[in-house]
């Protein structure tokens, strides 16, 4: 297994992965020209996790200058519980750090126990004390 920067032309195989992995989670901000606007804002963060010249794990990585976020933790089924999510999660904290940013923020949702118990192992601290609050910009 390797883990490499993501690129946009991975867009495709990355794609149709986090249909099987992240549905849920999709929506138009994953859309190819987000993906290169963001790739391009966080250059060099976002990895993916490949064997046999196949990608089966990918995660996001950036910053808003202050604090790290992470999304799109994916592991392939198949390919769950050998440490493929642990070093991509590693990898994506280390190019956070090497930024300057000394906190990240993932967001799970509250049903999602397989997540919940990654991030815990992994050493995150769940919030109790904050919700998020999201709004439509097209809605002002
Ligand atoms: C979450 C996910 C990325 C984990 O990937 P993975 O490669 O299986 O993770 P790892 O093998 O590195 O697991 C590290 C540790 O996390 C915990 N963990 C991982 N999957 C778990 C599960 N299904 N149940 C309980 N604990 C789990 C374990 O403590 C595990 O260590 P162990 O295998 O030695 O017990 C993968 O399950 C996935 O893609 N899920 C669907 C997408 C998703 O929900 N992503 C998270 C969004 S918040």
């Amino acid at each position: 297994m390797i883990i490499r920067e993501m690129k946009i032309s991975d867009y495709n195989e990355i794609y149709r992965l986090w249909q099987i992995t992240s549905k849920r989670a999709l929506s138009k901000a994953d859309e190819k020209i987000q993906m290169e606007r963001y790739l391009d804002h966080n250059a060099g963060m976002s990895q993916v996790a490949v064997i046999d010249g196949k990608i089966v794990g990918t995660v996001l990585a950036g910053h808003d200058g202050r604090r790290g976020f992470i999304h799109h933790m994916a592991v392939m089924p198949e390919y769950r519980r050998r440490g493929i999510g642990r070093a991509l999660a590693q990898k994506a904290i280390e190019k956070i750090r090497a930024e300057g940013i000394d906190k990240t923020h993932i967001f799970c949702y509250k049903n999602n126990e397989t997540g919940q118990s990654f991030w815990s192992n992994f050493g995150f601290s769940r919030r109790n004390d904050v919700y998020v609050y999201s709004f439509e910009n097209s809605d002002i």
